[in-house]
């Protein structure tokens, strides 16, 4: 139990034995049982968490979780409106790829419009759940000492706020790639928190440099928090498309076993794999996670409905092992109560309504979709701006990472010649862990703008690039 004067005498411990690893065999120990992980699971996880996550009464909220996810329990504690009050009395779904209408009423549908608790919708989580184990090859959620949970989130934004506020005080320190998710600086600035960004090839973080960061920290980061975590964006990295293969994802986790980090795997282009590895039925699937591997219990994963179903939905999933589950769940539980009920049921009956097999016929379309747009947007990179810029090609995502060649700061270029033309890229210092830094790189999207337009773009881009050329 942790109360805000337990810090010192009651410690989060786990132990060695945790890793009493007795049903199935899942792929967690197959890295391990090769040995290519170096385990070194973590056995106190108090120095993780924050002075504030560590001072909230949590217990209380588990105790009535547990509580009300028992059948017939009357609650004259809440406080709900009227359910008179409650202004639907139906709800009609029209869903691409079914189709049979799905109307929403009685108990989803008092759902939607009353409070429900912090985990989220439990049909919607247990497919989650279901989702998550076949994806990273987890054993059951209960197995003893290996106990894990899925959480809905406001995106995968909302579970950075949570895993934010849960680890991190001022002077702390967080490693990122060199060029990553915009929305991680915006933390660390009001958080006080100090950022590292490592140096990345085409396969993502350098290993060699990340372990000569941590070997010479205390040397070249005098006053600052040695780091609790590297954040790491594994599949079609945001901004830079990088794809971490599994060899450096195991050189990765090996060093921050060694260093005892936790890592945060932000991966929300999972199910958006235009390459490599495919499964049966020709569903590109990607290399193992990190979480896959994760023998040690080291790491938190975010997941998010944005990138692959719907971003105004503001719904994702963050899955992680029991303790620090429990701790950053009572961070979204304070800070948001629980994301909408309405968006939760909506998912969910979109879900079900296809079953898991629609799911991945679902997934496997938008690939197919999405290599199609990627590729005619590499068709215009050729015919409008060979010689004028270098960029790689996405193997999943969204985006192409592109230099502007001639370009000292692609925000002045975007600025003095693109936005008279109404036309908007996303300049590279939004992204670069070294702020106000000058960059020549830009992040093209190939997903949203229609072909036409997309064509339109590069007829203004061409002259932007060849003005500057000839200057
Ligand atoms: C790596 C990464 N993390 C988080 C987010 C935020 O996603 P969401 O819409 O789920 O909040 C994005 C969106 O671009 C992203 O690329």
């Amino acid at each position: 139990m942790i109360s805000p004067n337990t810090k010192s005498t009651s410690p989060i411990q786990t132990n060695i034995n945790d890793l009493n690893i007795n049903e199935e065999k899942n792929k967690e120990l197959k890295y391990y049982e090769k040995g290519e992980i170096i385990s070194n699971p973590i056995t106190n996880y108090q120095p993780f968490f924050s002075v504030r996550n560590i001072s909230f009464g949590f217990q209380e909220s588990v105790r009535l979780k547990a509580f009300l996810s028992q059948k017939d329990v009357i609650s004259l504690g809440a406080g709900e409106p009227s359910p008179e009050f409650f202004p639907l009395n139906e709800i009609k779904l029209n869903v691409k790829n079914f189709e049979k209408e799905i109307v929403i009423n009685g108990e989803e549908l008092h759902y939607i419009q009353s409070y429900s608790i912090v985990p989220g919708y439990y049909k919607l989580v247990k497919w989650l759940t279901n989702l998550q184990r076949e994806t990273h090859g987890l054993q059951n959620e209960n197995t003893p000492g290996r106990e894990w949970n899925v959480v809905l989130t406001h995106g995968a934004q909302g579970a950075l706020d949570c895993i934010f506020k849960a680890l991190f005080d001022r002077n702390d320190s967080i490693l990122t790639e060199n060029f990553t998710y915009g929305g991680v600086f915006g933390f660390c600035a009001p958080h006080g928190v100090n950022f590292e960004g490592i140096d990345m090839d085409e396969r993502g973080i350098i290993p060699k440099n990340l372990e000569k960061v941590l070997k010479n920290w205390k040397e070249f980061h005098k006053g600052l928090n040695f780091p609790k975590a590297l954040y790491i964006i594994p599949n079609a990295q945001n901004p830079t498309a990088a794809q971490y293969d599994i060899q450096r994802k195991i050189e990765i986790y090996n060093i921050c076993s060694k260093y005892n980090l936790l890592i945060i795997e932000d991966d929300p282009h999972i199910f958006l794999q235009l390459d490599g590895k495919k499964d049966i039925n020709g569903r590109f699937i990607g290399e193992e996670s990190f979480l896959s591997m994760d023998i040690d219990k080291r790491v938190i994963r975010i997941d998010t409905f944005s990138k692959f179903l719907t971003s105004g939905v503001r719904l994702g999933f963050l899955t992680t092992w029991n303790l620090l589950y429990r701790q950053i769940s009572a961070e979204v539980g304070n800070s948001i109560y629980h994301t909408s009920n309405l968006a939760q049921i909506v998912i969910w009956k979109i879900l079900e309504s296809w079953g898991i097999q629609g799911f991945y016929s679902y997934v496997k379309r938008n690939q197919q979709l999405m290599i199609k747009k990627r590729d005619f947007m590499k068709s215009m990179f050729e015919k409008y701006l060979n010689g004028l810029v270098e960029y790689n090609n996405p193997k999943g995502g969204l985006y192409f990472w592109v230099k502007l060649l001639g370009v000292e700061c692609s925000n002045t270029f975007v600025t003095e010649y693109l936005y008279p033309n109404k036309l908007l890229l996303c300049m590279g210092v939004n992204f670069s862990s070294i702020r106000n830094h000058k960059t020549p790189y830009v992040r093209f999207t190939f997903s949203f703008v229609p072909d036409e337009e997309v064509e339109k773009c590069f007829v203004i881009i061409k002259d932007a690039l060849l003005k500057i050329k000839d200057k």
